[in-house]
């Protein structure tokens, strides 16, 4: 898709987002009340020092490193030649979608979380540092897992598995076992199919109460169109849209609300 038709869907979609926002008063829910209060509004910032500290040192790196563009082409680069600094920037979620994902992780109190696109590790850092987690985490381009893995190290986590390799390949082989999924960041192939293959092969280990996040839901019309057949799936049971990503709740005791809020 032309970047210039692509800002304007995403802007279309951007006001449609604004204008079916509700805030807490319009929430009659208490499981959404809650969770609105606890994951999506607390007051401090929720930022971990140590990790913004490898972010900054991220953003004034000068190191170039080659990626292949294994999902939906990025349309922040020209070259797959590409500065360490600008990845930082453009594909790693922000300070504030980290703390909210490390809330949601403590909230759900996850043990296992699976994350599909580690790039540079700082989703991964925030996650690993839930208490008695397990993040198992999927990238393709072998010298992000080198940048990735060097983070890991230094933090010295012995909570986090990195998979590299496509994940086309990989996740299949990790549903063959018998892992409960309680939290799944779905982050890395922002294309409709895959994002419906590998929603479906979560789908079969996610626990009962368990949450999947869908990144970049207005990135493209084909993932505009991927997010509303998977908010009115069967198995899934309430959403978020929170405009930059959704959330999706396995939990069967919810009745089927699907919530529009701003983060
Ligand atoms: C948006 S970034 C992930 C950002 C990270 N989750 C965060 O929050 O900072 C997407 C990553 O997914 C990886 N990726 C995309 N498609 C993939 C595939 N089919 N297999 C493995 N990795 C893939 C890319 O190399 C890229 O590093």
């Amino acid at each position: 898709m032309h970047s210039l038709a692509r800002n304007f869907f995403r802007a279309q979609k951007f006001i449609n987002h604004w204008l079916h926002v509700v805030d807490e008063h319009s929430i009659h829910s208490p499981f959404y009340f809650d969770f609105y209060n606890q994951v999506l509004k607390p007051t401090a910032s929720g930022k971990i020092s140590e990790i913004e500290v490898v972010r900054n040192r991220l953003l004034q790196s000068t190191e170039q490193i080659t990626l292949d563009d294994l999902g939906a082409p990025s349309p922040h680069f020209a070259s797959t030649t590409r500065p360490l600094s600008k990845i930082a920037a453009t594909s790693a979620s922000t300070p504030k979608m980290c703390a909210f994902y490390y809330r949601l992780a403590t909230y759900l109190q996850a043990r296992t979380i699976v994350e599909l696109g580690t790039s540079v590790g700082l989703t991964t850092l925030y996650l690993a540092h839930t208490p008695n987690s397990k993040v198992i985490t999927f990238e393709g381009n072998a010298p992000l897992v080198q940048v990735a893995n060097t983070h890991f190290e230094y933090f010295n986590l012995k909570n986090i598995e990195l998979v590299p390799g496509n994940i086309d390949q990989t996740l299949p082989r990790l549903v063959q076992h018998p892992v409960k999924i309680d939290l799944a960041l779905m982050d890395a192939n922002h294309r409709y199919a895959p994002t419906l293959r590998y929603f479906n092969l979560l789908a079969r280990r996610m626990q009962e109460q368990g949450v999947i996040i869908v990144d970049d839901i207005y990135y493209s019309p084909e993932m505009a169109t991927a997010w509303n057949e998977l908010k009115n799936h069967p198995l899934i049971y309430g959403s978020v849209d929170l405009y930059r990503f959704g959330i999706l709740f396995f939990n069967p005791a919810l009745n089927r609300q699907h919530y529009v809020w701003s983060i």
